[in-house]
């Protein structure tokens, strides 16, 4: 907690600085299940440790915010521009991202340190009434959102190599839920408006709004659940070729993919890793941890398609369930019409990553509040699973 805060001052900056703070703190909260050992190791070179994610956010406002910003800002360590620089070029050079985990130093406790003087220096930066940062800042801290879901995909998958199968926290006492029925909602199509547009933060790839044309379809009214893709398996899914694109079919064979990650069969039955630890499989739970291919071989066998994310957003109000798993669609991740990358190299956060990946619509339960809307675009190459993926189907009506 800053200073500033703690000593109670109240200016026009406040509610700015609450802002700020409060989401710098959940940021803490999320790593503090961990030990220094589990926040220090990479489990795999797409993952970052939680200790990279700690230090690369708090990077993020030293880099854009504060150094061209805070005239009397004290930069913590010169060498961190080198080791949490992620992937911008116009910054330069930069630690290879697979080698995260070979950063035994700094030591945790000195990114703790960092992450204060940042936290601090950007309090009094913000309580200095300047608010020509604003949509910086804002950026920022969509920015250590997103972070905030990485935390927890990375540490999962990290906590999930481990033998014992630690939990990250405790378990929810087991639903008895019984499956919401299937129901189709129908959709007229035509032309139609999406992206965003008007008030309020978005990042820019959710935009132009632009006209798409529209053929009539029809979505599913929830995500398909695990009892509903263990059907799927048991059909010999994950054996017949028929339902899988080329390059999943290839997946399936050279990763020897049998079910969704964290799917484990003892011999007698499904258990699924969770972050509460392993747990017995929850047919009614929304399937998760699909690739963009499992997600469009289970659409395929079940005679329907993954949905265009056209029709995701313009049919998202009348669905259910939309933010509990991210939701595959059968779009590349490209620009809208009209799309222009900011200026400078903040330009680089969204537009150089659009190829050979594609997007996924909505929000999981690891999604801070303020990412799920219907414009949001997250995007991963079609073949990962570490993130909270999962399906809803949709189909043609003529
Ligand atoms: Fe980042």
């Amino acid at each position: 907690m800053s200073n500033l805060i703690t000593r109670g001052v109240r200016t026009p900056g406040d509610t700015r600085i609450v802002r700020f703070v409060d989401i710098r703190t959940g940021t803490e909260q999320l790593a503090e299940p961990l030990s220094a050992e589990d926040q220090t190791v990479q489990s795999m070179p797409d993952a970052s440790p939680t200790k990279w994610h700690l230090a690369h956010t708090t990077w993020f406002f030293e880099t854009f915010v504060l150094r061209p910003h805070a005239p009397d800002y004290r930069v913590f360590d010169p060498t961190y521009e080198y080791l949490f620089n992620s992937y911008y070029e116009a910054v330069g050079p930069r630690h290879p991202r697979p080698q995260r985990g070979m950063l035994t130093r700094p030591g945790l406790a000195e990114v703790m340190a960092y992450r204060r003087h940042v936290t601090d220096a950007m309090v009094t930066l913000l309580d200095s009434g300047n608010n020509a940062i604003d949509p910086l800042v804002e950026l920022g801290l969509h920015h250590e959102q997103q972070h905030q879901e990485l935390i927890l995909m990375d540490a999962k998958h990290l906590l999930s190599l481990n033998p014992l199968k630690p939990a990250y926290r405790s378990a929810v006492p087991a639903s008895d839920a019984v499956a919401t029925p299937l129901a189709w909602r129908d959709f007229e199509g035509g032309l139609v408006e999406i992206g965003h547009d008007g008030p309020g933060f978005t990042f820019d790839n959710e935009g132009p709004r632009h006209r798409v044309w529209l053929e009539p379809f029809a979505l599913a009214s929830r995500p398909m659940n695990c009892g509903e893709y263990l059907a799927f398996i048991e059909d010999g899914g994950y054996r017949r070729p028929e339902f899988w694109l080329s390059a999943g079919w290839d997946c399936v064979n050279q990763r020897g993919w049998t079910a969704p990650l964290y799917w484990e069969h003892d011999g007698g039955a499904w258990k699924v890793f969770t972050l509460s630890g392993l747990q017995p499989l929850d047919p009614v739970a929304p399937v998760c941890h699909v690739s963009g291919f499992e997600a469009a071989a289970f659409a395929k066998w079940a005679g329907k398609r993954l949905p265009r994310e056209a029709e995701w957003e313009t049919g998202a109000s009348a669905v259910q369930g939309a933010g509990t798993v991210w939701e595959w669609t059968a779009s590349p991740y490209v620009a809208y019409p009209g799309y222009r990358e900011p200026e400078g190299a903040i330009g680089e956060y969204n537009g150089k990553f659009m190829a050979n990946q594609m997007v996924l619509r909505g929000g999981c339960s690891a999604t801070p509040s303020g990412h799920v809307r219907p414009t949001y675009r997250n995007f991963f190459p079609p073949d990962a699973r570490w993130m909270f993926g999962g399906i809803r189907l949709a189909e043609d009506l003529r």
